[in-house]
């Protein structure tokens, strides 16, 4: 399965990002109660469930479909929407951070370092 990459209309559809999950094996998360935002290695940020995608103004952009692909690379032509672009440009990321935000360890330990807040 391919990953939607653009409303219809706009760019090339769909991608298959190198490092996508098999669909099978992987399928898509439970998107019960909201929206699932998926960073995918080396892609975009997949979108899928219960959304809305409004600009900074708070006008709302349509999405076109309900599973969507949010460029991260920044060299997309049709952002905020991935148009494939990232794999000609040798877009490198991980899905996952490999540490916290360092304020996501602040509040973990507290402003004292005290890991009991
Ligand atoms: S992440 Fe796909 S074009 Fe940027």
């Amino acid at each position: 399965m391919g990953v939607p990459t653009a409303p219809p209309g706009q760019g090339r559809g769909v991608s298959q990002p190198a490092a996508a999950p098999d669909p099978i094996e992987d399928p898509a998360p439970s998107t019960a109660g909201g929206a699932t935002i998926t960073p995918y290695r080396d892609g975009p940020l997949i979108v899928r469930g219960d959304f809305r995608l409004l600009d900074q103004d708070g006008a709302e952009i349509d999405p076109g479909r309900e599973t969507i692909a949010l460029c991260r690379c920044g060299k997309s032509g049709i952002k905020p929407f991935c148009d494939g672009s990232h794999k000609r440009a040798g877009f490198s990321a991980p899905s996952a951070p490999s540490r916290p935000r360092p304020a996501a360890r602040i509040l973990r330990q507290g402003p004292e370092g005290d890991p009991a807040r």
